[in-house]
C-alpha cells in the first residue's frame, strides 16, 4: 500500500499507524482521513496484527487538528458533511475497532487530534504533550465526536471548561483528568505502548474483541450494555480460545490462544 500522508507497518503483531505530515503538525486533511480509513480496514483483515498503536510523526505533534485550510470557506451543509463523513470513516471506525487501539500522544493533540486520540480505546502521552479542543476559538464546535467523548472521559464539568475556554492542558493535567492512562518521556512513549500491547497479546483476542463491544455498548444511545455483555459472555463459550484458556488453567499451563 502506498500512502502519502501516513505510515503503516506491522512488526511482531503490532500495527503501527502513524500520521505523517510533520510540516503541518499532522493536521487531518481529507486525504489523510481516507488513508487512515484504508489502513484501519487493512489492519482489521490482517491476521498478523493484534494491536494497533496510533501516533504522529515528528517530535512536536500527535495531530494539531483538522486541516483548517481545507474547510475555511465551507458552507453549513459542507460543514455538516465534513463531520458526518469523518465520524463514519475514521472516528467511529477507531472507536469500534475489534482490536485494541492505543493512542500514543507524542505532542500536540488538538481539535480533531484530541478527538482521534479519544476515539482510541485508551491513551498514553509523552510529558511534552498538550491537549485541547480549540474549535470555539475558530467559531465552530468539535465535530468529530469531541462533545460526546470528552465528557465521557473527564466528566461534564471539566469537558465544558475545556471546550468553552478552548485552552490546552499539559500531560500532567491530562493524567489527573484521566484523559490519558500514563505519561512518560518522549523516547519511552512507543516502548511503553509496546509493553502494554505485549501484555494484552498474552490474552484471548476474541475475548478482547467481545469486551470492546460490551464496554462500548455503555455509550450507545438506546443500547442496553448489560444485555450486550450477557450475549458476548455467552458467545465466548463457543470459541476455541475459551476451551484453550480454561483447559490451560485447569492443567496449570500457559494458554496458547489461536484467536478463534
Ligand atoms: N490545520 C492546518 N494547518 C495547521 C494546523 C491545522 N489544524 N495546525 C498547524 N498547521 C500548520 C501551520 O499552518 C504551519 O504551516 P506553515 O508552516 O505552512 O505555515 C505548520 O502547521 C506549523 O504550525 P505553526 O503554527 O507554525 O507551529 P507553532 O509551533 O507556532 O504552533 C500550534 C503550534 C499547534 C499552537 C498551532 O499550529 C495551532 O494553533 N494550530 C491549530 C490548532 C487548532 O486550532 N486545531 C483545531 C482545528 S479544528
Amino acid at each position: 500500500m502506498n500512502f502519502e500522508n501516513i505510515l503503516f507497518e506491522e512488526n511482531e503483531n503490532i500495527g503501527y499507524i502513524t500520521i505523517n505530515r510533520p510540516n503541518k503538525l499532522n493536521a487531518l486533511n481529507k486525504a489523510t482521513i481516507a488513508e487512515l480509513n484504508e489502513a484501519f480496514e487493512s489492519a482489521r483483515e490482517d491476521h498478523d496484527i493484534k494491536v494497533v498503536i496510533l501516533s504522529g510523526s515528528g517530535e512536536k505533534a500527535f495531530v494539531a487538528g483538522a486541516d483548517i485550510s481545507e474547510f475555511a470557506d465551507f458552507s453549513a451543509e459542507e460543514g455538516r458533511r465534513l463531520a458526518a463523513e469523518g465520524q463514519e470513516k475514521l472516528f467511529n471506525v477507531v472507536a469500534n475497532f475489534p482490536k485494541p487501539v492505543i493512542a500514543a500522544v507524542n505532542g500536540f493533540a488538538l481539535g480533531g487530534g484530541l478527538e482521534l486520540a479519544m476515539s482510541a480505546h485508551f491513551r498514553i502521552a509523552s510529558d511534552n504533550a498538550r491537549m485541547g479542543l480549540p474549535e470555539v476559538s475558530l467559531g465552530v464546535i468539535p465535530g468529530y465526536g469531541g462533545t460526546q467523548r470528552l465528557p465521557q472521559l473527564v466528566g461534564k464539568g471539566k469537558a465544558m471548561e475545556m471546550i468553552m475556554t478552548a485552552g490546552m492542558i499539559d500531560a500532567k493535567e491530562a493524567l489527573e483528568y484521566r484523559l490519558v492512562n500514563h505519561v512518560t518521556a518522549p523516547e519511552d512513549l512507543i516502548p511503553l505502548a509496546e509493553k502494554i500491547a505485549a501484555k494484552i497479546m498474552n490474552n484471548s483476542m476474541t475475548a478482547i474483541a467481545a469486551a470492546i463491544k460490551a464496554v462500548n455498548a455503555n455509550y450507545e444511545a438506546g443500547v442496553n450494555g448489560f444485555e450486550v455483555e450477557i450475549d458476548e459472555f455467552g458467545s465466548s463459550f463457543g470459541t476455541e480460545d475459551f476451551k484453550e484458556g480454561t483447559s490451560a488453567f485447569l492443567n496449570k499451563r500457559k494458554a496458547n490462544f489461536s484467536g478463534k
